[in-house]
């Protein structure tokens, strides 16, 4: 007696096999070890095989009894491993799907908005309302001439600004400018009056950082040359301006000197219970003009020069000229 191959022994171990491989197929966790076990259920050398080899043992009658439940155990398990495929296949998509979604209508959380420099929008809104006065933009060099930045400007030689002290000399001729007033001289070079302009600028002097000082800071320049202007508007001009900025501050003009004015005010605004010098004004001064070829019996004009620190820290109510360099982001977000 063959035990081992008798008809039921097979058909046992197709049952056998059966169960097992559902369960195995079942336990599949990805598309590659599900094919590892379709080859070890199905493969040449795989467990269906082998009970088929094993049929041979079995009479004729017997045989194809055997064979055709194999056949349907063959069918059987070619639907569960398809089926299990599919649905490995569509959960890895879901996987997919949801790991790589976009949800646009998330709210953004952490983005950083950048902020204008206080001195920036400080400048633009100068220069804004000069614009509305119907002046227009001009621009000069930070490294300017001696001759531009004084000479022209009816700066003597023994001026104390054209002290080394005083100024950043670069070489003997060229130096950092020291005002914006040198953009004066610049645009009446290539432009002929009537002209009416705003210049504004970093400027450079060699002073020590406190909290009213420091080496680099910003003007605007305000030049109007035409025929018959006088003091009047001047302070007309200036008054319009300073109302539309700062509203209804006291301002006083105090007399003052510049070498390129003549006469020459300074004007002062009442802040916190004390005047604050914001502005240096004045009537350009002939000699000015003179040197421009300008006649100055028949054009005159005026000019001024504004601290961009000094009014952006009126308004904002800021009492250290530093913050406005140390770029903590602290000060900086507030505006
Ligand atoms: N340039 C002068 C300064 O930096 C300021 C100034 C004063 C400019 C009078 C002017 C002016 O145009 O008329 O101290």
């Amino acid at each position: 007696m063959k035990f081992e191959n008798s008809l039921t022994q097979l058909t046992d171990q197709l049952e056998l096999l059966e169960a097992e491989a559902a369960l195995e197929i079942d336990a599949a966790k990805d598309s590659v070890s599900l094919e590892k076990i379709r080859v070890g259920l199905l493969g040449k050398k795989g467990r269906l095989s082998s009970v088929l080899g094993a049929m041979a043992s079995l009479s004729n009658q017997e045989r194809p009894i055997v064979g055709q439940r194999a056949n349907l155990l063959k069918k059987h398990l070619q639907t569960l491993l398809s089926e299990r495929l599919e649905l490995l296949k569509a959960q890895a998509m879901t996987e997919r799907l949801e790991s790589e979604t976009l949800d646009v209508t998330a709210t953004p959380t952490g983005i950083p908005f950048g902020h204008r420099h206080p001195l920036i929008t400080t400048t633009e809104n100068i220069v804004d309302l000069f614009c509305g006065l119907g002046y227009s933009v001009a621009e000069g060099p930070e490294i300017e001439t001696d001759e531009y930045n004084f000479t022209a400007l009816n700066i003597p030689e023994d001026h104390p600004a054209r002290d080394m002290q005083d100024t950043f000399y670069l070489g003997a001729e060229r130096l950092l400018r020291t005002h914006t007033s040198p953009v004066q001289i610049r645009y009446l070079k290539e432009n002929r009056p009537p002209v009416r302009i705003v210049a504004p600028g970093r400027v450079y002097r060699r002073d020590a950082v406190d909290a009213t000082h420091s080496p680099v800071f910003h003007q605007v320049e305000v030049l109007a040359i035409d025929e018959g202007l006088d003091f009047s508007h001047l302070r007309g001009t200036v008054m319009a301006f300073l109302t539309a900025f700062f509203g209804d501050l006291p301002v006083r003009f105090r007399a003052s000197y510049f070498p390129f004015t003549e006469p020459s005010a300074e004007v002062d605004v009442q802040w916190r219970g004390r005047w604050l010098e914001v502005m240096g004004c004045g009537m350009v001064d002939p000699a000015v003009l003179e040197g421009l070829g300008l006649d100055p019996e028949r054009w005159s004009g005026f000019a001024a020069g504004l601290g961009v620190e000094r009014f952006c820290m009126v308004r904002h109510g800021i009492d250290d000229i530093r913050r406005f360099y140390t770029s903590d982001l602290r000060f900086l977000e507030q505006f």
